[in-house]
């Protein structure tokens, strides 16, 4: 069961680039036009761009880089990763995996969002989310979803700014430790 699902914004791509900002798709590196700072740069990585992980801004992951980690994830088709570069610096990202079953279309797992807090509220967040969402359109995704507190309320408000809605009726997720034995 998706939590927060975003569909109404895959199936509205206009939305994104509604007067607001337009994006421009050359060689893998979308370049942000209209609001952004002109400095920074949305950036897809893909096969072969884990450097540009070798230089992140504070905060931005929860822990360093794995070097490992890294090119596995970037490395596999399903695994989405989008980046926001001020001068080559990683300030902000969004990570996704679109997955398939068997009765049902494609859909896109938003991960994490996350940005600097030296780069906040310039509506980067919302720019990475619009380039996931369009690759997740581009993999015939129809619908991404993410998770988050309720009371993480920047979250609760990017995700509302860009069409989230909340599904009903209250959903809920379970962890499960896989480091121990499984309970049968
Ligand atoms: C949540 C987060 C990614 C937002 O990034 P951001 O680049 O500052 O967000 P944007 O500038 O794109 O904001 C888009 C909209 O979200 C809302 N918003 C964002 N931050 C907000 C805040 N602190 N308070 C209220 N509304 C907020 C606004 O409506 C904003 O639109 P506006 O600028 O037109 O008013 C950022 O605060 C962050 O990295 N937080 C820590 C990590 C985290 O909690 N990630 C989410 C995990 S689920």
């Amino acid at each position: 069961m998706p939590l927060c699902p975003l569909s109404q914004n895959i199936r509205r791509p206009a939305e994104f680039s509604a007067g607001r900002f337009s994006l421009a798709l050359s060689g893998g590196i979308v370049f942000l036009r209209g609001i952004a700072p002109v400095n920074i740069e949305i950036k897809m990585l893909g096969p072969g761009d884990a450097h540009v992980l070798g230089k992140v801004a504070k905060e931005v992951f929860d822990y360093p880089v794995n070097a490992t980690f890294t090119v596995e994830f970037l490395n596999d088709p399903r695994h989405h990763l989008v980046v926001a570069l001020d001068e080559g610096r990683v300030v902000g990202f969004v990570s996704a995996v679109h997955y398939v079953h068997p009765d049902k279309a494609p859909e896109l797992w938003i991960n994490e969002v996350s940005v600097a807090s030296t780069h906040r509220r310039r509506r980067l967040a919302k720019k990475l989310l619009a380039s996931m969402f369009a690759l997740g359109r581009s993999y015939g995704c129809s619908e991404a979803w993410v998770g988050t507190e309720r009371s993480n309320s920047a979250a609760m408000a990017l995700y509302a700014s860009v069409g989230g809605a909340e599904p009903q009726p209250d959903p809920v997720y379970f962890t499960f430790s896989l480091s121990d034995r499984v309970t049968e």
